[in-house]
């Protein structure tokens, strides 16, 4: 069995050791001609020599658009937000029940791609508790999510990188996890390896219902995402639902600054629903494993 390693600089010592060196970033491609980039310490090069430096945060930028609609992504406030909720462990139920159902789909030396990571709890959560010899990349179009990442887990492989235009060869990702983000299936389909699985979570219909009763009153509906994920073909389908309790405005405030109402809704219906200041809220996720 090989043993894989994974290095942010210097390959000599583990190569003379025998092992088998899995650098950082060279599972990325290069965006501008597609081929497979070599970490050379503090920057990656393709075959044809274009050359991406690595942030001193410990990310890669491939994402070369220069459209500042393909730069966008979640902004700094958002992911912030989205960073003091997670790490408050309310949705960590759904963190470990992805480590199960990767565990179950996916081994030993196998790729896993967290499709619009975010600051990356999911991946980093699934790194720390799953296989160590999986190589863990992950990518999202926004810099200050990746720049997060990067900084806070080493072992994951963090790149800026738009799901529409992946960085990343045919066939080459062995588990695709997406998590409540945009997606291509055109994208995910070329990605995918052959045998590889797609898991991805969603919300139910009654997802933060007493949130969403909160901002919207007798306003409020039930349907407002539609799944389909065709021509994946889905092998296992659960949904993960129990109760999580905010205790303060500012948690209130954290959560709905991590949803799209945030886009969507009047300032001051948000801030009504904030000052309520204390909630039982419902989580409900739809999670769907999938294979070609
Ligand atoms: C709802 S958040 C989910 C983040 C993460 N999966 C989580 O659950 O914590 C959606 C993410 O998709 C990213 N995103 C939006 N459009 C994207 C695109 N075209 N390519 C890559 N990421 C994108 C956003 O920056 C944001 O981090
Ligand atoms: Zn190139």
């Amino acid at each position: 069995m090989s043993i894989f390693v994974k290095l942010s600089g210097k390959i000599d010592n583990a190569k003379a050791s025998g092992y088998n060196v899995v650098m950082k970033f060279e599972k990325y491609c290069c965006p501008i001609c597609s081929s497979k980039l070599a970490n050379r310490g503090k920057s990656c090069f393709c075959e044809r020599n274009h050359c991406f430096d690595i942030a001193k945060e410990n990310y890669l930028n491939l994402n070369i658009s220069q459209k500042s609609s393909d730069k966008a992504g979640d902004n700094k406030e958002m992911i912030l937000a989205r960073k003091e909720f997670l790490q408050s462990g309310k949705y960590q139920p759904l963190a470990d029940k992805l480590v199960e159902l990767v565990d179950k789909y996916s081994g030993v030396g196998s790729v896993l791609l967290d499709l619009g990571c975010g600051w990356g709890y999911y991946v980093n959560h699934i790194q720390s508790k799953s296989e160590k010899s999986r190589t863990y990349l992950a990518t999202d179009l926004s810099k200050d999510a990746i720049k997060i990442g990067g900084k806070l887990n080493t072992y994951v492989d963090f790149c800026i990188a738009n799901s529409y235009h992946l960085p990343l060869a045919d066939k080459s990702v062995d588990m695709l996890l997406c998590v409540f983000s945009p997606y291509a299936i055109d994208e995910i389909m070329r990605v995918l390896s052959d045998d590889g699985k797609a898991i991805f979570v969603y919300p139910n219909d009654y997802h933060l219902w007493e949130l969403k009763q909160n901002i919207y009153g007798d306003n409020v509906h039930t349907k407002d995402f539609e799944v389909d994920f065709a021509p994946l073909k889905e092998i296992e389908k659960t949904s993960l639902a129990y109760s999580f309790e905010l205790t303060s405005s500012a948690q209130i405030h954290n959560l709905i600054t991590m949803t799209p109402y945030v886009y969507t809704t009047p300032k001051y219906m948000l801030e009504r629903a904030e000052d309520v200041g204390k909630m039982q809220v419902r989580a409900d996720f739809g999670i769907s494993v999938l294979e070609k």
